[in-house]
């Protein structure tokens, strides 16, 4: 047939190699492809029409030259088009990216890690405290009448019959005692909530910081110590410090824990009303009766415990005005600390 005789295996086979070399892109080397060795290609046809042995021979011979040119020239295509892809795809780190605020804890997050840090130095451990508690923790086994007053729904949240928000932190020891024989060093710091009207001094969400040592033979001088080097440590190193009886239920003897005012060094000045201290929160030594409500034996062992606000250790700190701004989410007030 005419076909056959026109294709000519050098020649096709040349100008083959040629367009594959000459092929550009993929899309170029895909229409050398179809043109030399698709089903209408000349080679293919004259393939169909060959009746003897040696014409056969040098077309496919023909065509797997092709195929192998056409393959290799893919590999380099597929190549140059990864490396260029790499290329223009480079981001320039070194190009100032968008700036994201960058924002702090909390200035009561910051003392509750401050005082942590401070316990964890000595020894103790942090313990959590259920923020929703029972009367049984809260009230009957910290020693408190059953007529005390933040029992009354007038000062505390209740959620339930027996069961109410955390006026103060005091439960918390006694589940650690609970949990294990003595000794006991730990610190438990959260959240506490009373029925209190807001105002500079008042919220009704508030932060304090519980403190528990229970061992053979802890005392006073013990309770003194540790309390007089917390102070220290957060108001400088020159404070002094005071404890005057109290009174807690949970604890006897019960102090209250009074620093030399950092203001005025004692001096007097409307930040200690003119006293020369500071209040800072209560303390004692554990009441018998709260050992053996956990099942200690008071004859045994003997502790001390202390109660602060965070709050008001910021308040001191910074001269703070209003105890609501640390609950107003308001940046302005926030980011200076
Ligand atoms: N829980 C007391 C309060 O909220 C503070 C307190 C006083 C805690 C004496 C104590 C303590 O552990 O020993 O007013």
């Amino acid at each position: 047939m005419d076909t056959v005789a026109a294709v000519n295996p050098d020649d096709l086979q040349q100008e083959a190699l040629a367009a594959a070399a000459a092929a550009s892109s993929l899309t170029e080397l895909d229409e050398v492809r179809v043109r030399y060795l698709g089903r209408k290609s000349a080679l293919k046809l004259a393939l169909r029409e060959v009746r003897d042995r040696e014409t056969g021979m040098a077309l496919n011979a023909v065509r797997e030259s092709i195929e192998t040119a056409v393959a290799s020239r893919q590999k380099e295509l597929e190549r140059a088009e990864l490396d260029r892809t790499i290329a223009e795809d480079r981001v320039d780190v070194t190009l100032p990216g968008t700036p994201r605020p960058r924002g702090h804890l909390h200035l009561v997050t910051q003392v509750r890690r401050e005082v942590e840090d401070i316990f964890v130095g000595m020894g103790y451990e942090v313990v959590d405290g259920r923020e929703v508690e029972t009367t049984h923790y809260l009230f009957d086994a910290l020693n408190m009448a059953p007529n005390h007053v933040t029992r009354s729904p007038l000062h505390s949240f209740y959620v339930g019959e027996d069961t109410l928000l955390r006026t103060e932190t005091s439960p918390s020891q006694v589940h650690t005692m609970e949990a294990k024989p003595p000794p006991v060093f730990m610190v438990s710091l959260g959240r506490c909530y009373r029925r209190d009207t807001p105002d500079t001094t008042h919220y009704p969400i508030f932060h304090q910081v519980e403190g528990l040592a229970v061992d053979r033979g802890i005392t006073l001088a013990d309770l003194k110590g540790t309390l007089q080097y917390l102070l220290r440590r957060l108001f400088g190193e020159e404070r002094e410090t005071k404890f005057i009886t109290h009174f807690f239920p949970f604890t006897e003897p019960s102090m209250e824990v009074l620093v030399s005012c950092f203001q005025c060094d004692g001096a007097g000045c409307p930040m200690c009303k003119h006293s020369g201290w500071i209040e800072i929160g209560g303390s004692g030594m554990v009441d018998p009766n709260v050992l053996e409500f956990v099942g200690y034996d008071p004859e045994e062992v003997s502790g001390f415990a202390f109660g602060w606000g965070l709050e008001r250790m910021a308040i001191l700190r910074h001269g703070l005005p209003d105890i609501r701004d640390l609950w107003a989410d308001d940046l302005r007030f926030l980011r200076q600390f």
